[in-house]
């Protein structure tokens, strides 16, 4: 039996699933992997005395785990980016592997830790499983399972916040901002949910699936983010009518001219798996040559989904570490080469569908100028919803489905459609993603 020393950096949701989980677990986790997996040392802001620690030392100071020579793995759960990057950086130039569930980092400052990695020696690693899609296996996915294919996209519902708002509107009917209230009620928005609604936590995950999938550098500015603000209770029905869901997605896709990466709500056919993924659930589709389409699905949070995926990092590099010398191999599949540059094309150059929701009185000809102008962008209508206004209105909503096109070519015939004299407020615009 191989022992194996843990030091874990902070004591909150996730550190709390790590150690419970080896309560409960360590026995089998032991037997299955042949490494007794021991908490060595404790670091974090606080104590917290109503926390088992099972028996490890602890101590407010980060540095700690890194020079205690009992500590084999160091595990990164403080979240936030300086601090957690200064304990990366400086843990894998000590030699020491590094786990951690922080998107965050790893979105920002990937690049810079995977060069202190290239540099460390080679008992050093750095793994992220639980940085995108909480319990979901898809880091492993892509870089083990499917290793041998070249992926066409990758797309996923990585933010479970956003997926209970869009699940409760579509269940209930609810506005954005009442569904938002009950997320925040029930845990799952935080009280500013800023990060979750307006997509940042969605583009970190991107960033690093955008990075594994297709060789790029850790660029989170390279993609072109939206959240779920914007949505609302009617653009979903509509949706609903046409044979569509709203999602929130993750895309990262191969084009001919080179990669598309974005996120933002989008209408997804109803009958798709990816569709029927509801509540705080996360999903990933990937698309690649060889094994063709696979889904992967389950918790995207909660300390316990989290720490799962954590401690198979651990466990992954602790069987490693039994090794020493023999380990180049694996190390090597932990640090992508990214020698040959992608593209990530601006978002202007991406294609999809489009709905379009356009509120304009309810005058003759309007359906017919709307549509003179999409055909002036080379845009060609595949669906049109119009009904008669309410009682008492004159304004009704012209709802239009467009077949793929260039995103610069929509954008482009909206200015026109938005300058109609009979158009009262402003165009709605969601992108359509058929995922074939
Ligand atoms: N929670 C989830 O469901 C989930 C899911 C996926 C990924 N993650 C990621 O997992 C990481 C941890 O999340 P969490 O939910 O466990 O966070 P958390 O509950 O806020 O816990 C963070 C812990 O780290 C300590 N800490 C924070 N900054 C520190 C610093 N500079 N020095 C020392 N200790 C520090 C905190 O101490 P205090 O108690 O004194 O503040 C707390 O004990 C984050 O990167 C997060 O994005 C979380």
């Amino acid at each position: 039996m191989n022992d194996i020393g843990l030091g874990i950096a902070g004591l909150g949701t996730v550190a709390q699933g790590v150690l419970q989980i080896l309560s409960n677990n360590g026995a089998a986790i032991a037997q299955r992997s042949g490494c007794q997996l021991r908490v060595q040392r404790i670091a974090s802001r606080s104590a917290r005395d109503e926390v088992d620690m099972l028996g490890a030392q602890f101590s407010t100071n980060l540095q700690d785990l890194i020079e205690d020579p009992q500590v084999d793995i160091v595990l990164e759960l403080i979240g936030g980016e300086d601090a957690a990057k200064d304990l990366i950086h400086n843990a894998l130039l000590a030699g020491k592997p590094v786990v951690t569930a922080n998107k965050a980092v790893i979105a920002n400052h990937g690049d810079g830790l995977f060069a202190a990695l290239q540099a460390a020696n080679e008992s050093s690693d750095l793994r992220f499983e639980a940085a995108v899609a909480g319990a979901i296996p898809i880091i492993s996915a892509i870089r083990e399972g499917l290793v041998a294919n070249r992926f066409e996209h990758v797309v996923g519902i990585i933010n479970g916040t956003c997926n209970y708002i869009l699940t409760a509107m579509q269940n209930d009917g609810a506005q954005f901002s009442d569904a938002l209230a009950t997320a925040q009620e029930l845990g799952y928005a935080e009280a500013d949910p800023g990060f979750d609604i307006d997509g940042i936590d969605a583009a970190h995950k991107l960033t690093i699936l955008l990075a594994l999938a297709f060789d790029t550098h850790f660029d989170f500015s390279a993609l072109h983010v939206e959240g779920i603000t914007a949505v609302t209770a009617e653009d979903i029905r509509y949706a609903a009518e046409l044979g569509y869901r709203i999602k929130h997605l993750g895309i990262a896709r191969r084009s001919e001219d080179g990669l598309e990466a974005r996120v933002h709500p989008a209408l997804i056919p109803q009958q798709q798996l990816l569709a029927n993924v509801d509540g705080v659930l996360n999903a990933v589709l990937v698309k690649s040559d060889a094994a063709g389409h696979t889904m992967f699905s389950g918790p995207g949070a909660g300390g316990a989904a989290t720490a799962s995926a954590v401690l198979a990092d651990v466990v992954s590099v602790a069987a490693s570490l039994r090794k020493p010398g023999a380990d180049g191999g694996k190390r090597t599949a932990g640090a992508p080469d990214r020698a040959a540059e992608q593209v990530v094309l601006p978002i202007s150059e991406a294609h999809s569908g489009h709905y379009l929701r356009i509120p304009s009185r309810d005058e003759p000809g309007v359906f017919a100028r709307v549509a003179e102008a999409l055909s002036r962008h080379e845009i060609s209508i595949e669906a049109a919803i119009q009904k008669e206004p309410d009682a008492g209105q004159d304004v009704v909503s012209i709802v239009i489905l467009t077949h793929t096109v260039q995103e610069a070519k929509v954008v482009a015939a909206l200015e026109e459609v938005q300058d109609l004299p009979q158009v009262v407020g402003p165009v709605a615009r969601i992108r359509v993603e058929t995922l074939d």
